[in-house]
């Protein structure tokens, strides 16, 4: 098959859908692999580094994807990346199922057989595909590492001479991907933590990282079969928050990373909850981009309020280019293996429950179930 990867549009966006490595694996197989120019120039990779790996070096969007039997991209493919395909070229992206739905409705029109990574199921045999997970672990890594370097204090104790510096208190709400690697990277640093979670599983799981599991007594359990969490009833919310309220007042760090799945962000440090918090705070949203838990939260930005610093950061993964665009192509490789045939040519089963899960278009229609009656 003919691979080809665009260079991103969004000025935002700074990784990249192959890495050398998959190039490399790629041509191996027998594909052949165009690359645009500069696509991997904001995570270090060289166009003679893809050269090198065998890819061909395309300089205009239109020449690299024109006779592409495979898209890959991180987000969803521009306007003129779309308009460039031939009907019947896959995509395979993070094309943002849930976003705005024209786009994916242009997609179908274009006759684009779109793959939607976000939406890979939940299962062992895709684990491999899993672009959230890859992409969240290194969220949770930088948001304490921002985090500690907006602190303006340590995060270890120190017992010296001159006194005792006192550990950080670290509170992760939200103990999935990210909020484990948040965890595990605040515990590294020295700090004391806590993370909460609307999933009982979760509390295991950071208890085996050496945190304490702040969970409302008697609560019902709010996980899904697939794994993630569902919304809360208005009476869970009401106790949530008053347990929430209480332990924030005593945090020096609050990272946040709750999501629930086609749905806003849930609201979870109030302003009121802020201003309860030390000057010199820190409060890291990791899921600004889905409307935040924390009202006072900018996408793109830090803001202070009352001395608390809050921090925004849009595409945190993006913040650490290098690895997360060597995770998420290795992702892409994983996800095209599926879909090549012995011959090395697209061969998609409709019956795989990968391809059922993540598959948004096809010919013609917008197919997946989720999105089919909006
Ligand atoms: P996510 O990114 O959708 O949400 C992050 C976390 O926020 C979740 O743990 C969720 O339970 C929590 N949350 C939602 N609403 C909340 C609220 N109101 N208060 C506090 N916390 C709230 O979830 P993520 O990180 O993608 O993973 C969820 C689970 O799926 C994890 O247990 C993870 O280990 C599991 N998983 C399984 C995989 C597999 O079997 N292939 C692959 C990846 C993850």
């Amino acid at each position: 098959m003919k691979i080809a990867v665009p260079a991103e549009s969004a000025a935002e966006e700074t990784r990249v859908a192959v890495s050398p490595e998959t190039v490399k694996a790629y041509v191996k197989n027998g594909h052949a692999v165009s690359v645009q120019a500069g696509a991997g120039a904001k995570s270090f990779i060289s166009d003679d580094e893809y050269k090198a790996a065998g890819a061909s070096i395309t300089k205009a969007v239109a020449a690299t994807v024109k006779d592409a039997d495979v898209v890959l991209t991180v987000r969803r493919p521009a306007d003129a990346v779309v308009k460039a395909m031939k009907s019947g070229t896959v995509v395979a992206g993070q094309l943002d199922p849930y976003g705005d739905r024209k786009q994916i409705d242009a997609l179908a029109k274009a006759g684009i057989v779109a793959f939607a990574m976000e939406l890979m199921p939940r299962i062992t045999r895709a684990q491999s595909m899993d672009v959230l997970s890859s992409q969240a672990n290194l969220a949770g890594y930088k948001a304490v590492i921002d985090a500690s370097a907006m602190f303006p204090r340590a995060f270890p104790m120190m017992m010296t001479a001159a006194g005792t510096v006192p550990p950080a208190k670290v509170f992760v709400m939200g103990a999935g991907v990210a909020g484990l690697q948040a965890i595990a990277t605040a515990r590294r640093l020295g700090a004391i933590v806590s993370a909460t979670d609307v999933r009982a599983a979760a509390g295991e799981q950071v208890a085996s990282l050496g945190a304490k599991f702040v969970f409302v007594e008697g609560m019902a359990d709010a996980a899904t079969e697939g794994g993630y969490a569902k919304e809360l009833s208005e009476e869970d919310k009401k106790r949530q928050a008053e347990l929430v309220a209480e332990h924030i007042k005593t945090q020096d760090i609050v990272i946040t990373t709750a999501l629930i799945p086609g749905r806003p962000a849930p609201v979870l440090v109030t302003r009121q909850m802020v201003e309860t918090m030390k000057p010199g705070s820190v409060i890291v949203d990791l899921a600004v981009e889905r409307g935040g838990n924390c009202p006072l939260s900018k996408p793109g930005e830090v803001v202070e309020h009352k001395g608390v610093s809050i921090m925004g950061h849009l595409n945190v993964p993006g913040r650490l280019p290098g690895n997360a665009s060597t995770l998420y192509a290795k992702n892409l490789q994983n996800f095209l293996d599926v879909i090549a045939g012995e011959d090395g040519a697209v061969k998609i089963d409709w019956e795989d429950e990968i391809i059922v899960g993540c598959g948004l278009t096809r010919d013609g229609e917008v197919v997946h179930p989720v999105l089919k009656g909006d």
